[in-house]
């Protein structure tokens, strides 16, 4: 093992087990979640409470114990650059919609990035009890079972994932579900869009597609997709744009270029 290697390697384990915690933390918080006070951010749709902060601050502070020099950038507190060559990007709960309001599909997403790529990708879903690992060159699991995804699947045969925001106009997401609904696709959308990209790493989902969305939402899920066989829409994340929003798409190998088409004709 190389120098390198190595400290992939650590960070891969300790990531895993910071998810797990930080799943244990936050499903405690959705258990008693009518005692949270939920406050809103860029409109009435975009929730955060307590339970988002404080997760947040445990990834941040145990990371900062053991790698003092990595970077670190969260939803909730932004961006500390670092020294080290590694970034985490963590989501304290993605699919905060869904945690607010008691339905089970929201996550923990941690990610860490090395030269603007996930080298590190996991996401935990405390509701079914699912740890997704992954790191660059040493695949992906779920709960240590070995995800590799079948070409046979494909727009028409299986589901694709969707999510959208306040950042894309209602036409725009209208006239894509209808092109991949006329394509004979059909779409789902369950308030995660971390965790969808998860399914797509699973095979559950064939592909994932969000006009706009953040690091922390998706470098997690493209390290999985990738890890699993799956193709990833270039996202940049290096310097300022790493804080940018960008189109979010991932599939397995045989339906990636119809996904893009449908990207390209409604950007
Ligand atoms: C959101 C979810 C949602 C997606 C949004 C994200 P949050 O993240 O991933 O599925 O459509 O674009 O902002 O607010 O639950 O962390
Ligand atoms: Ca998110
Ligand atoms: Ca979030």
């Amino acid at each position: 093992m190389t120098v390198n290697d190595t400290a992939l390697a650590n960070r891969f384990a300790l990531a895993k087990t910071l998810a797990a915690e930080a799943g244990a933390m936050a499903l405690d918080y959705f258990n008693r979640r009518e005692t949270l006070v939920i406050e809103t951010k860029r409109d009435l749709q975009d929730v955060v409470s307590i339970a988002d902060r404080n997760v947040e601050t445990f990834l941040k502070e145990r990371v900062a114990e053991i790698y003092a020099t990595d970077g670190f950038l969260g939803e909730e507190f932004g961006h500390d650059e670092g020294s080290s060559g590694f970034t985490w990007v963590v989501d304290p709960i993605d699919g905060t919609a869904p945690f607010v309001n008691g339905m089970p599909t929201w996550c923990v997403s941690v990610a860490i990035v090395r030269d603007g790529e996930p080298v590190v990708g996991v996401i935990h879903v405390p509701c079914s009890d699912e740890l997704y690992a992954s790191a660059h060159g040493l695949g992906a699991t779920l709960n240590d079972k070995p995800l590799r995804l079948d070409p046979a699947r494909n727009l028409q045969n299986a589901l694709t994932g969707v999510g959208c925001n306040s950042y894309v106009t209602p036409e725009r997401f209208g006239a894509i579900i209808t092109d991949l609904m006329q394509r004979g696709g059909n779409f789902i959308r369950n308030g995660s869009g971390a965790l969808m990209l998860a399914y797509v790493a699973a095979g559950r989902l064939v592909g994932y597609y969000e006009p706009y969305m953040r690091a922390w939402d998706c470098m997690a899920g493209f390290c999985l997709v990738r890890e699993a066989g799956g193709v990833t829409q270039p996202f940049p994340a290096t310097g300022p744009a790493l804080l940018e929003g960008h189109p979010v798409l991932a599939a397995n190998r045989s339906s990636f270029e119809e996904l893009l088409a449908i990207h390209m004709k409604h950007v």
